[in-house]
């Protein structure tokens, strides 16, 4: 993965909008690039594939949004950008990570368990969706020190 630039926001939005029930808009792209939040691209002989943005407050982030474009999912693509991220947050010194995620999302929720978060709340009727509105999990992933190796693909699942 490498920085997101303002370069990228039409690509990651293309993403967005295909693989995301609620997308962020063009403005909360370039917002996140503006306030310097850790925003990286995945990208493969100029293809870009996906995408992440980490939210650093203090010594916790909150990951913001993550996306893979449709055709590379399910390859590892989003496991992988994640423990990138975690990997940034622990060389930031952030001690835990935290996300929402809607109830309904079965990938997101899986992938988020499988990577070492857990669920620590709901928030009743968070999200708006078709039939009104939905819950919000919410997680949180604790970050061992820098010098610790994260768990790896499949370990703890
Ligand atoms: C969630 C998302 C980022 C996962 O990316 P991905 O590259 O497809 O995920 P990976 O291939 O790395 O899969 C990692 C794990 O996620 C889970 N997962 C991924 N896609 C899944 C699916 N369609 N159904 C169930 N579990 C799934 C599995 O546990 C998987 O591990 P496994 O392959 O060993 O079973 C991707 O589905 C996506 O972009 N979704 C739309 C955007 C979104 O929902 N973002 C999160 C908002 S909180």
């Amino acid at each position: 993965m490498r920085a997101m630039t303002l370069n990228d926001v039409d690509a990651v939005l293309g993403i967005e909008l295909a693989v995301q029930v609620y997308p962020w808009t063009r403005g909360n792209f370039i917002d996140a690039l503006s306030h310097g939040y850790v925003c990286r691209v995945d990208e493969d002989g100029g293809e870009t594939r996906g995408y992440a943005v980490l939210m650093p407050v203090l010594d916790e982030a909150e990951l913001l949004n993550i996306g893979v474009a449709a055709g590379q999912q399910r390859k590892g693509l989003g496991r992988a950008m994640l423990h990138e991220m975690l990997d940034v947050a622990r060389e930031k010194n952030m001690r835990r990570v935290f996300l929402e995620v809607r109830s309904s999302n079965a990938a997101a929720l899986a992938l988020y368990r499988s990577t070492g978060f857990g669920e620590i709340g709901v928030r009743r009727g968070y999200y708006q969706n078709a039939s009104g509105s939905e819950d919000a999990v919410t997680m949180a992933c604790e970050l061992p020190s820098p010098l610790t190796p994260l768990p790896q693909v499949g370990e703890g699942n």
